[in-house]
């Protein structure tokens, strides 16, 4: 055969493979209203940069007929491209192959990519679309999904890992997504279970549709699986650009810094914040007003809205946003609430991203709920994840800071760097209603007029303890400053602390509550 020869036959086979399951399977898949698992590769990367590996490789499995089957590329596209001209690695399963169902070497391309990620430290990107273990592959289908689990652990902390959920996604196919840094969905593509309906109808004799069990509203709203909801494909692609525009490639590096600019909010700090502490206000707009460009890539939106967290930039360097939201349950910690910003200041800590902590909270939730699904260990999870991170800490307290919350929101005895408070600061065990009723009980059992006698001793106890300068004359917080002076000491203690050192004692790991 000649060279020319040779280069058409290559061709017409990559162009054979290429199609995957077939036009037929195809349409099938674009009739969903989903993507091709190549346009997927295609939409995220740079124009051109997709290199693909193991194109050719097929399964070997014999049982069942399946030696008499052809399965392009086993289901799965893996190779390397580019973002923002930087590497990462990728793979998207093939549903229109098997139902993208994961056999050993569709397994073995996924575990290469994955190897090969780790050894060049750069960011995993997983694009899933799998009906889970090929059944026809027995064993040999759950080796590979450990194999995925191994690895996904090995890189956890070293390389950003990102798991985009683009169709079915039952039993292993869930579980090495929830190993990952990242999840993203999209509404009526994606699915998450580990068993689907019709195994739970066979079991439990319940009915219930896959979009009520794990669709991506269930998962953004209300188990905390995912981290990005997006109603298109393009739209979630976009949201992952975002993302890895914030992030480091890896573990030993910092974010890329972006040229500085200043906040376009037209909010002024001063008027967000209402004087009246009852009354609510979105912290999102405080952290647009301090933020570069005001732009702020919220991470779980949806889940557990008592707190936000997500990724800034300040005068150019990513920050991690941690802040409770008084416009939901007036921002107070709960066991949801205390997962959501344990996981990602763990996140930050590893990927060298410094935290910025915004608190106005009136302390953890009380009630029988919330004692009986673990508030104690969900809470922990808060303190230890503070303590732990060695990555700069700032907060600002801006208006109350009542009891656990004030030590768990990143204070000064958990390790924090600067804490600043503005004038309107409440730092105490409680709150004034709460804290006249119970010292001052007595008195105002036994006044004459006891509601006036409660007024009087909450105004008391508000003027002695109910503002910042009890914690401040104790050095518990370094600065009381004016609001409008706060991106500014942001922006001080950020290039105070660009060679910080906090040395710890030397472990193998410590062990957090769970
Ligand atoms: C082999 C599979 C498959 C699987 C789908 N297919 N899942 N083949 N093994 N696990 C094949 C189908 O036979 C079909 O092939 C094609 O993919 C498309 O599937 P459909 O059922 O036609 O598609 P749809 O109606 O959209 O339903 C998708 C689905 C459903 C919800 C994913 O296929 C399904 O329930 N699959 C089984 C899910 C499951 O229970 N997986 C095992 C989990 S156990 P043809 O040739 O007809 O086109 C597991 C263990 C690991 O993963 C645990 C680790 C901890």
């Amino acid at each position: 055969m000649s060279l020319k020869r040779n280069i058409l036959d290559l061709r017409k086979r990559k162009q054979e493979v290429q199609l995957g399951g077939g036009e037929k399977a195809i349409e099938k898949q674009v009739a969903m209203g989903k993507k091709t698992a190549r346009e997927r590769i295609m939409s995220i990367l740079d124009e051109d940069s997709f290199h693909e590996y193991d194109l050719f490789v097929e399964h070997t499995a014999r049982d069942f007929d399946m030696d008499k089957k052809v399965l392009h590329g086993d289901g799965v596209i893996i190779g390397t491209g580019t973002i923002y001209n930087q590497p990462v690695c990728i793979y998207a399963q093939d549903f229109t192959v098997a139902g993208g169902s994961l056999g050993l070497m569709h397994a073995r391309k996924i575990t290469k990519i994955m190897d090969h990620a780790l050894k060049m430290r750069v960011p995993l990107i997983g694009i899933n679309d799998s009906g889970g273990a090929r059944i026809q592959e027995g064993v040999n289908s759950l080796a590979g999904y450990g194999e995925i689990f191994y690895r996904n652990t090995k890189a956890s902390g070293v390389i950003p890992q990102i798991s985009v959920i683009l169709g079915p996604c039952a039993g292993g196919a869930v579980y090495s997504p929830a190993l990952t840094d990242f999840v993203f969905v999209v509404e009526n593509i994606s699915k998450m279970f580990i068993t689907g309906p019709s195994v739970i109808k066979t079991v439990l004799g319940e009915e219930i549709s896959m979009e009520e069990l794990g669709g991506a509203r269930v998962h953004s709203e209300i188990t905390g699986n995912a981290h990005f909801f997006a109603e298109s494909e393009d739209q979630c692609f976009d949201q992952i650009k975002s993302l890895i525009s914030f992030i480091p490639w890896n573990n030993t590096q910092k974010a890329r810094k972006f040229p500085p600019q200043e906040p376009t909010s037209s909010l002024n700090v001063e008027e967000i914040v209402p004087s009246d502490p009852r009354r609510p206000y979105d912290i999102r707009d405080i952290i647009r007003a301090v933020s570069d460009s005001s732009e702020f890539l919220e991470i779980m939106e949806n889940f557990a809205r008592n707190i936000v967290i997500g990724f800034g930039r300040i005068k150019g360097e990513t920050v991690g946003f941690v802040a409770n939201q008084p416009k939901y349950l007036a921002g107070v910690l709960d066991c949801d609430s205390s997962d959501k910003a344990a996981r990602f200041i763990r996140y930050c800590d590893s990927f060298n991203i410094p935290i910025v902590t915004l608190e106005d909270m009136p302390g953890y939730l009380p009630g029988v709920d919330q004692e009986h699904a673990g508030v104690i260990r969900h809470g922990a999870k808060l303190l230890y994840a503070y303590s732990e991170a060695t990555v700069p800490k700032i907060t600002v307290i801006l208006r109350k800071a009542y009891g656990g919350g004030y030590i768990a929101m990143n204070s000064r005895h958990l390790g924090a760097d600067f804490v600043f408070a503005w004038p309107t600061a409440e730092i105490a065990v409680m709150g004034p209603e709460g804290a006249a009723n119970i010292v001052f009980r007595k008195e105002i059992a036994e006044a004459e007029n006891p509601d006036e006698v409660r007024k009087q001793k909450i105004e008391e106890y508000k003027e002695k303890f109910a503002n910042p300068f009890v914690a401040a004359a104790k050095g518990y917080i370094d600065e009381v400053i004016e609001p409008a002076e706060t991106r500014a000491r942001l922006i001080h203690s950020l290039s105070l602390s660009d060679n910080k050192v906090d040395a710890r004692p030397a472990k193998k790991h410590g062990i957090p509550p769970f």
